[in-house]
């Protein structure tokens, strides 16, 4: 999918900004996410700001949706992509657009056409802001949006929530995922949120509620059975995506000490529809590289749980483009094998059972 560069996208601010101001700003908004959550509300109510989040946050946040999608097509191949164009693609906490412009790039590289999206967003520069981003790149995309989210009974759509129900309390998810629940079949639920613990504690709370309603999780658990890490203090599920940007990201992501190249998530896909689950492994950790073998933690199903499991995959079994994928892998991509549940003695695995597609990477 196409990369970003800071250079195209100066064109496309709300104000104009030199550099030294975007350096401040990103500086800004990063202590308002980690250290003064309170304030977290801020930097969507200034133009520079709103400016310098799509600058150097968009760029950087469009490869989360990239491996998701990746993924996405690995398991279940382009028919799943053509029915995604049927449903209206619903930005929840769009900011400057990041995912929807995301969804539109990915499905314009697999041929694909979109006709219409909807962006949503309580502040209105980032709507100003998302439109702009949007009319460039897709001009004759039709382009709803909506300061809150409205239900349209009849309508069929994708609601993609974007490190935005990181934003949200949990009163306010629940009221909308259970608006959501009461559309018809053909609804989908997408996030893609920070792979904190403290997310992954909503995140929990939120998988459970849905599968009680009669949700399937597509992404990424193996099962609906509960997670195997739902009650644990120290350790939590999500995702790590590793990727590369333009230069001048790279460079602007040095000047603020942000590494922007190691992206943990917390991504989720739900369906309302039946689907058939491949059985598979879902890798939770990577342990160790040793002598003889990459060792990590698999969740997978079992009888009446998921459950972790150590997974050794053998370096003797593995030919040198295996290895080498394995050692610059993100975390995130499921093993697939029909014939794995045989293999597991004593929550391990040690066998060359665990196929690695040759595009595992
Ligand atoms: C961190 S930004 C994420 C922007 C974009 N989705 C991305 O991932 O790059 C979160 C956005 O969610 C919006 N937001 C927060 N609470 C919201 C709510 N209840 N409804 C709609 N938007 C909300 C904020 O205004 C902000 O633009």
């Amino acid at each position: 999918m196409k990369k970003l560069s800071i250079r195209e996208l100066f064109s496309l601010t709300l104000e104009e900004l030199k550099e030294e101001e975007l350096l401040t700003s990103i500086e800004l908004m990063t202590t308002h996410f980690t250290v003064k959550r309170e304030k977290i509300e801020e930097y969507v109510l200034s133009p520079k700001q709103v400016s310098s989040y799509m600058l150097f946050y968009m760029p950087t946040n469009l490869p989360k949706l990239e491996f998701l999608y990746d993924e996405l097509f690995r398991q279940n191949g382009l028919d799943f992509f053509k029915n995604l164009t049927e449903l209206e693609f619903v930005d929840i906490g769009c900011g400057p657009g990041t995912f929807s412009l995301g969804h539109l790039l990915y499905l314009k590289k697999l041929g694909l056409e979109v006709q219409k999206i909807c962006l949503v967003d309580t502040s209105h520069l980032m709507l100003l802001q998302a439109q702009k981003v949007i009319k460039h790149f897709f001009p004759n995309v039709s382009i709803r949006t909506e300061k809150n989210l409205n239900f349209h009974k009849n309508a069929k759509a994708l609601y993609f929530f974007g490190h935005s129900l990181n934003e949200m309390n949990m009163q306010e998810i629940q009221s909308l995922f259970n608006e959501i629940d009461q559309l018809n079949q053909n609804e989908m639920i997408f996030w893609i949120e920070p792979g904190t613990s403290l997310f992954f504690k909503k995140a929990v709370e939120l998988r459970e509620n849905l599968i009680n309603k009669k949700w399937n999780v597509l992404y990424p658990c193996p099962s609906l059975l509960s997670c195997p890490l739902r009650n644990s203090e120290n350790d939590w599920c999500h995702q790590i995506v590793r990727c590369t940007h333009e230069d001048d990201v790279e460079r602007i992501s040095q000047k603020v000490k942000l590494d922007r190249k190691i992206l943990p998530m917390n991504a989720f896909v739900f369906s309302k529809r039946d689907s058939e689950n491949m059985v598979k492994f879902f890798p939770v950790r990577f342990l160790q590289e040793t002598k003889f073998s990459f060792d990590f933690t698999m969740c997978l199903e079992a009888d009446s749980a998921n459950i972790l499991v150590k997974a050794e995959l053998l370096k003797r079994k593995l030919d040198k483009a295996q290895m080498k994928t394995l050692k610059q892998a993100s975390l995130g991509r499921a093993f697939l094998n029909k014939n794995l549940e045989k293999q597991v003695k004593d929550y391990r695995i040690r066998d060359d059972l665990i196929r690695i597609d040759h595009n595992y990477e």
